[in-house]
């Protein structure tokens, strides 16, 4: 099938689930564990996938990592979805699907800030990695409510990724929020590109601080999906976009100009829930 979000027929998802076993698992953090399998979905930072464990349910997780023929995903335990995910071992099979949706944009020799809360964090790995392949200068800002729940900070320091990190508690890094470290860099350096993914009430304080700072800034927007394409309904913003084709990426500008950006989103029954 054809990406609707393409001119033409060049660039191809998959629609139906591949089968992919899990070559290796590790903890990143306090139930957040990260998938490798052996393969590729082709996809693009920030761009998701349709994970289905067959018997227990299908859902959407961000790509981490893609690219040497490995394929990472980083999930966090929540839920019923997940905590049987969590029972599964190395060699056992699942289906995956995708990859669908917008992801963010890679840029050529820029400055660029990425700023992750909690397992929000996951895709801007894979984001940072595609940056530095274009010589552009990654800053990572990394939150989380304390020192066992931050990810990527390894991989940070590994790739010398200059790492800012804030945990609620002070556990780690500085005492606060990530807003706050990206507020002083906004004043003191000259920033070309800010990309967030975390919570939604982080985020919008992230595209507030850009625009009033005239910075470019996309953020990426969760919304409960189902079919991962277009096709179900369920994924829409209270302006009627689907975030599993118009996003999960979109920028700042578009965000805000959604009623519900922030504020709330929609369960599997259309409940509203606060964030
Ligand atoms: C584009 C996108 C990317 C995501 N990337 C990641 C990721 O990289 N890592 C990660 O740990 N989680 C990610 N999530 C969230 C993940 O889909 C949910 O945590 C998971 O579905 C929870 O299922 P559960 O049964 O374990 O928990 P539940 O108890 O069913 O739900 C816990 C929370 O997850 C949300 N959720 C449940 N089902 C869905 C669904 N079908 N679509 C969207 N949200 C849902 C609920 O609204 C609730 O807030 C992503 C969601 C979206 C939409
Ligand atoms: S998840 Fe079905 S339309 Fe978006």
């Amino acid at each position: 099938m054809g990406c609707n979000n393409c001119p033409g027929l060049h660039h191809q998802i998959n629609t139906e689930p591949a089968v992919f076993t899990i070559a290796d698992m590790w903890e990143e953090a306090k139930d957040i564990r990260t998938y490798v399998f052996k393969g590729t979905l082709n996809s693009k930072p920030g761009q998701f996938c349709m994970l289905w464990v067959p018997g227990v349910n299908e859902k959407p997780f961000s790509i981490a990592r893609d690219y040497d023929n490995e394929l990472w995903l980083t999930i966090c335990k929540v839920g019923p979805f997940t905590e049987q995910l969590f029972q599964l071992q190395k060699g056992d099979k699942v289906g995956i699907r995708g990859a669908f949706g917008h992801g963010f944009s890679t840029v050529k020799n820029k400055k660029v800030v990425l700023v992750g809360g909690g397992y929000g964090t996951a895709p801007l790995h894979f984001t940072a990695y595609r940056h530095m392949q274009e010589g552009s200068e990654v800053t990572m800002i990394i939150g989380a409510r304390n020192k066992d729940l931050l990810i990527w900070e390894k991989f940070c320091k590994d790739t010398g990724i200059r790492t800012l990190l804030a945990t609620n508690d002070g556990s780690k890094g500085e005492k606060g929020f990530t807003t706050d470290i990206l507020l002083r860099l906004l004043k003191e350096e000259q920033i070309d590109l800010v990309q967030t993914c975390g919570p939604e009430k982080m985020m919008k304080a992230v595209a507030e601080m850009c625009l009033e700072n005239k910075v470019s800034c996309e953020v990426s927007i969760e919304r409960y999906m189902k079919c991962g394409f277009g096709v179900c309904g369920q994924c829409v913003t209270e302006s009627g976009e689907n975030m599993c084709q118009t996003g999960p990426v979109v920028t700042a500008e578009k965000a805000l100009s959604y009623p519900d950006f922030g504020l709330y989103h929609r369960g599997s029954e259309g409940q509203k829930i606060s964030w």
